[in-house]
């Protein structure tokens, strides 16, 4: 994809706030250290919306995130080069259930750099992943009060199932393949 971005998924952007390339890309076992340091800043607030409650096993979740020994399980991660230095500001993880026969994922974006487009970019290369992978539907939870959840699934196009209860909303967008691409 990018000579500069070995492994990028999607394009490197310039996000104009950031003064530095940003790099969607997967997640490979060499990251765990750094995923967890990235989950470590993540404020509080946006750490028990990310895993929905108090998690204090970061590095194992950091670690899970990264395994690499199934394909329809994968961790993307936005992560900002400056001045040669790599810091991850994003990550998407996604898994593809069986059972159900769809994708569920969790994502988040560091709190610095929330509401910058970086949520939806993410959202959009793991659904071409997804899709890639031939899954057809993907799905999550949030909770209600998760405004910026909900509004950020709104906008990648995903509808209320009407499944959650008084507590959560569970949310799914049929995958499509965007019609001219390949
Ligand atoms: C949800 C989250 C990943 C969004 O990431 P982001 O990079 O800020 O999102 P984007 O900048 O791409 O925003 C895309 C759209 O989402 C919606 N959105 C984002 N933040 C919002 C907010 N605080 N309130 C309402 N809508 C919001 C808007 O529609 C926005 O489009 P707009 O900026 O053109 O209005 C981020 O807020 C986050 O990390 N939250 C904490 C973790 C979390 O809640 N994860 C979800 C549960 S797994």
């Amino acid at each position: 994809m990018s000579q500069l971005f070995p492994g990028a998924v999607v394009e490197p952007v310039e996000l104009a706030a950031t003064k530095g390339m940003v790099c969607i890309r997967t997640a490979g076992q060499s990251d765990a250290e750094s995923l967890s340091v990235y989950f470590t800043g993540l404020s509080t607030t946006s750490r028990n919306k990310r895993f929905s409650g108090a998690r204090t096993d970061l590095s194992v979740v950091a670690a899970e995130c990264v395994e690499s020994d199934r394909l329809d399980h994968f961790t993307l991660l936005a992560e900002l080069r400056q001045e040669g230095q790599g810091r991850i500001i994003g990550e998407a993880r996604y898994a593809y259930d069986e059972a159900v026969r769809h994708g569920e994922f969790a994502i988040s974006v560091a709190d610095a750099f929330q509401r910058m487009g970086l949520g939806l970019q993410m959202m959009t290369a793991m659904e071409t992943r997804a899709i890639d992978l031939g899954h057809e539907m993907i799905a999550a939870e949030t909770a209600r009060t998760n405004a910026e959840m909900r509004g950020l699934a709104k906008k990648a196009g995903f509808r209320d199932t009407g499944l959650g209860d008084w507590q959560s909303v569970h949310l799914a967008k049929r995958l499509s393949r965007q019609p001219g691409l390949p």
